[in-house]
């Protein structure tokens, strides 16, 4: 469904980001993309959702297939049209808009569709994040971490995306709603059949809901793999895991 190959990509012309970068993801499939700090997750979702050249990136050479078109190259506003849809690390929301009005204003910004922005249907929003719905008239700003998470997810849910491409969704997070945010990613997937590129540096809580693997570091891929492998992995237990 969405296959990355080769991505080179560098910022101002100079600081490597990325060399040689491959990914794929099928269909209904969770797949998670490793690392720690700076290895260039953030890099390969914007290269793949086209936000890079607005932040000075520059993609040097490699393909990038969603549902056989060749998407490299279109603006942001277009790869989002075509159903791929890019959550924001550390959760882009309209902090003095209410959670509703975030909701709403996903609608038209990331389908283009008027009428659908007209008439927003939340409910399905609302059924997944109970806690949203009982702040639906709040202030964003008012909302705690993982509430402003949810809402995060929620915006890129009014898009019926095909494919979400999700930023370190555990960041800043006590290790509880951690565990509750996965747990919520993993419904989504299995009760819509979106597929998700999951970036997260807690590599535990990611592998356990993904069917595949990639780690990444100072903007390589150096291992891949089904979740058993990559959790017995001597070196992803040193770095990743804590020695468990
Ligand atoms: N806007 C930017 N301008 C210049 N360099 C950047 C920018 N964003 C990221 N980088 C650099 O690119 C590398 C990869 O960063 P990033 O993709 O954010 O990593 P990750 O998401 O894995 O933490 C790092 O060396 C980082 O400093
Ligand atoms: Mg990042």
């Amino acid at each position: 469904m969405l296959d990355v190959v080769d991505i080179e990509a560098n910022y101002h012309g100079s600081v490597h980001a990325l060399s040689g970068v491959s990914v794929r993801l099928a269909a209904g499939q969770i797949v998670a993309l490793l690392g720690p700090n700076g290895a260039g997750k953030t890099t390969l979702l914007k290269t793949i959702s086209g936000l890079l050249p607005l932040e000075d990136g520059r993609i040097k050479a490699g393909t990038v297939h969603f549902e056989g078109c060749a998407v490299l190259g279109w603006p942001a506003h277009r790869v989002a049209r075509a159903g791929l849809i890019y959550v924001h690390e550390g959760r882009n929301i309209f902090t003095t808009l209410t959670v509703e009005e975030n909701l709403s204003a996903a609608t038209y910004a990331l389908t283009g569709r008027p009428e659908a922005a007209r008439k927003p249907d939340f409910d399905p929003v609302y059924a997944l994040f109970p806690e949203l719905a009982e702040r639906r008239d709040q202030k964003a700003g008012y909302l705690s971490g993982g509430e402003a998470q949810m809402l995060s997810i929620g915006r890129a849910l009014m898009a019926a995306p095909k494919v979400i491409l999700l930023d370190e969704p555990s960041l800043g997070l006590a290790p509880k709603m951690v565990t509750h945010i996965f747990s919520l990613i993993a419904r989504i997937n299995q009760e819509t059949g979106v597929a998700v590129l999951v970036a997260d540096q807690n590599a535990f809580a990611t592998l356990a809901i993904s069917d595949y693997g990639y780690v990444l570091e100072q903007g390589r891929i150096v291992l891949d793999g089904a979740p058993d492998k990559l959790l017995t992995d001597e070196n992803v237990q040193a770095a990743y895991l804590g020695g468990i």
